[in-house]
């Protein structure tokens, strides 16, 4: 983008805001890519294939196939993870006319719902896949046979095959729902009816019998959003295996008005529940829950809450018992726009499980922690597991503990993040996240979990956070980048680690986003260090992306400290040697001097440099200070001078641009450029008779033009400035050349591009 003169005005104006209200909650991306400037990178493939189909959230990934299979309003489609638009497999899946047509008849489908809109894509074994639909509110579910290998390029429905979809799949296609296929079992978090009033977690299909949740009993469930349902082993004992549901719900006491509206939760029940025998019949009798607090604590000792539970992405350890659950929020309600991502440990979340049951009591039915009799087994044991080997089916649980786990499914403490404080905090910004990936990366100096967070302005941010100190954090956000042409928030994100992408989904489309694109932090050493992102390096010639397997030694990469003068020494000196540029000014008017870090974390500080001394510009009462550079007011002969536009960044300090400003005589000026100006300088010069104007001195390259304010003054200065190209090149039109160039990230790397 450039900066045209008409819009200075205006982005000095906005420069100024942004300075005055920069704070440490709401921190600025390193790089900003639009989507036009992300296309520029050559890392990311919108999915380019168009068909009549919307809401293209279900994603699941075969990494074995090397597919990805993508579920839509009444398509099915595999891809080549490697590249989404590599011959796609497509299966048309609607509903039939006859079934839309009843659809319609019930009054359904106002905005088109009378579809059918896929919700969900699980591996059923080496060779299918399970899928399911609304329907056009009859959910349906069928298989698909993909084949053994994907060279096999198969991918089709199994002819004449049609499930029930009730209880594994919505009606309704705005509803959420979650869903886990697991030893051919397959579970769902989902609304059950055609009002979608009866939301569930259901299991059906396989061997087991069919169980859910207790019917319209607000205490197990309370109007509840489901975000992930997976499956993690509590022991090296199968039998305690446990699915674990993360959901948001309306909270029971909401009408209270001093307890939010929303509350996330984490319940769980185990995998081999077979529902009980006398009551609880074919329901879950092991199901408990437990509230996720995610809070900040504000200057004046106030908790901000962040309640509404957006997505949660589960992150493997060596462990498979103890997997790290990250989990982003956004505050319930519309008054105040914030999000957070918190982190949470198995281990914090088993001690919930195993404390206190939530009790009612008292005259006033205040929640407090039972403390009477718990029955055998102690309700959330699975049966055969390592406390109950005795037992081997829930049916064989005792009346008393099947009736307590019917009224205390809620736990009374509530489970806290680590160090009891989000990881990333954004308030006063305007959007909130949506979807949440996170990526362990190697790098030179350690490894780093990397934040993919998703918005609701259709980017992705890229976030480290570093310990500062011992108890304090720093957060840096790596970039931000457009991912879709139409903007919309981010639905689905999906990370393969393997093969270095992510797969972002909206409500209009798909895309394909490399993790990483170094080359547009710069070419130099300290740029790619000031970067610190973990997935690039300096190799000596060029920021780019950085594998330990690859190793070498000249790789320059320092993400704890960012600190270019350590990790590039030797190699600074060797950077590009800034030229000087000359730029004239004319007595008594103003003029502009550019100069813009590459990263918005930068301070910018200019010196003056007269007679071989320089010193912090003293000009104070008439220079104008902006994001962009400074603007000199009323300019004075004794404003002649080389200027010095010096950044620090992390300590790091570089020289941006070193401007050696001319002043031009006002008088001499407007006589050149009055519209009579040969007669003036007729007038001047007799002995000159029809001679061009006399040249500023002859090395001076042409001046600047674009970057000056429209004045009067600017007017003047341009047609002296074309006269007198004119008169040097006759014939030839002369484009004044800029000499004072603003350079960011992205328009390098596009040009790098252009280059090749
Ligand atoms: C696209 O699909 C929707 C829903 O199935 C249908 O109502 C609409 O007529 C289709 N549009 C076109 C152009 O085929
Ligand atoms: C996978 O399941 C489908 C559907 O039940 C079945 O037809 C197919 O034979 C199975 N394939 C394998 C390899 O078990």
């Amino acid at each position: 983008m450039e900066t045209t003169p008409a819009l200075l005005p205006l982005l000095l104006f906005l420069s100024l805001c942004v300075c005055a209200c920069h704070g440490n909650l709401r921190p600025t991306p390193r790089v900003y890519l639009s989507y036009k400037e992300l296309l520029e990178t050559r890392t990311i493939r919108p999915f380019s294939f168009s068909f009549n189909t919307s809401d293209y959230r279900i994603l699941h990934m075969d990494q074995d196939q090397g597919r990805l299979y993508l579920g839509s309003r009444e398509y099915l489609v595999s891809l080549d993870m490697q590249n989404i638009n590599k011959e796609p497999l497509i299966i048309h899946w609607p509903a039939t006319a006859q079934r839309k047509g009843e659809c319609r008849m019930t009054g359904k489908g106002g905005q088109g719902e009378c579809a059918n809109f896929v919700r969900l894509i699980e591996p059923w074994n080496r060779t299918h896949l399970y899928t399911c639909g609304t329907g056009a509110y009859k959910p349906i579910c069928t298989f698909i046979n993909r084949g053994w290998k994907a060279e096999e390029y198969l991918f089709r429905l199994v002819p004449g095959y049609v499930d029930s979809g009730k209880g594994k799949c919505p009606y309704d296609p705005r509803q959420e729902n979650a869903a886990a296929l697991i030893h051919g079992n397959l579970y769902a978090g989902v609304h059950v009816d055609f009002m979608g009033t009866d939301p569930a977690i259901f299991r059906t299909l396989g061997d087991r019998p069919a169980v859910r949740t207790e019917q319209y009993d607000s205490r197990w469930l309370n109007e509840p959003v489901f975000v992930k349902i997976q499956k993690i082993p509590d022991s090296a004992e199968k039998n305690d295996d446990k699915l674990y549901f993360f959901f948001r719900e309306k909270s029971l006491d909401a009408a209270g008005g001093s307890t939010p509206s929303v509350l996330a939760r984490v319940g769980r029940v185990c995998l081999n529940d077979d529902g009980g025998q006398r009551s609880l019949v074919n329901k879950w009798t092991t199901f408990l829950k437990a509230r996720l607090v995610c809070s900040v604590i504000g200057a004046e000792g106030v908790e901000t809450y962040f309640d509404e539970l957006r997505d949660v992405f589960i992150q493997r350890t060596h462990d498979e018992r103890n997997p790290t659950v990250y989990a982003v929020f956004s505050t319930a309600g519309s008054v105040f726009k914030g999000s957070a991502v918190c982190v949470y440990s198995m281990a914090d979340i088993r001690n919930v499980f195993n404390g206190p049951f939530s009790h009612k009591h008292g005259h006033n039915y205040q929640w407090t922690p039972y403390t009477g009799k718990i029955p055998y087994p102690r309700p959330g044991t699975c049966p055969g597991g390592t406390f109950t080997p005795g037992l081997h089916t829930t049916k064989a649980f005792s009346d008393e503990a099947i009736n307590f786990v019917r009224a205390h499914p809620l736990m009374y403490h509530p489970i806290y993040p680590t160090h009891k404080r989000p990881l990333v905090v954004r308030t006063g910004v305007d959007y909130r996240f949506t979807t949440i990936a996170v990526d362990m990366v190697d790098a030179v100096d350690g490894r780093y979990e990397v934040l993919f967070l998703g918005t609701d302005r259709g980017t992705v941010q890229k976030v480290i956070v570093l310990p500062k100190d011992t108890s304090t954090t720093e957060e840096l956000i790596l970039e931000e980048v457009e991912v879709f042409r139409t903007q919309a928030p981010v639905k689905t994100l999906k990370m393969s680690s393997k093969r270095q992408q992510l797969y972002v989904s909206s409500e209009r489309g798909l895309t394909q986003v490399s993790l990483h694109r170094c080359d547009v932090y710069g070419k130099a050493c300290s740029d790619c260090c000031l970067a610190r992102d973990p997935y690039c390096a300096w190799d000596g010639e060029t920021c780019s992306a950085f594998t330990p397997a690859t190793k070498r030694r000249s790789r320059r990469q320092d993400i704890k400290h960012g600190d270019p003068l350590r990790q590039c020494r030797g190699f600074n000196s060797k950077e590009k040697r800034l030229r000087e540029t000359v730029q004239f000014g004319v007595e008594g008017s103003s003029t502009f001097l550019e100069c813009q870090p590459r990263s918005p974390q930068a301070t910018v500080k200019w010196l003056y440099q007269k007679d071989g001394k320089r010193k912090a510009l003293s000009r104070d009462k008439e220079v104008l200070k902006t994001g962009h550079g400074i603007l000199l007011k009323s300019l004075v002969h004794s404003d002649a001078g080389l200027y010095h536009c010096l950044a620090t960044e992390n300590n790091f300090k570089h020289t941006l641009a070193r401007v050696s400003l001319r002043i031009l005589d006002r008088e001499i000026v407007e006589a050149l450029t009055a519209p009579d100006g040969p007669v003036e300088s007729e007038r001047h010069h007799q002995h000159h008779h029809h001679r061009p104007p006399p040249p500023p001195p002859p090395h001076t390259p042409p001046p600047p033009l674009q970057q000056l304010p429209p004045q009067p003054e600017v007017r003047l200065i341009n047609q002296y400035c074309q006269s007198y190209w004119q008169q040097q090149s006759p014939g030839q039109t002369h484009k004044p050349k800029r000499t004072n160039r603003r350079h960011t990230d992205q328009q390098e790397a596009q040009e790098e591009l252009q280059d090749q």
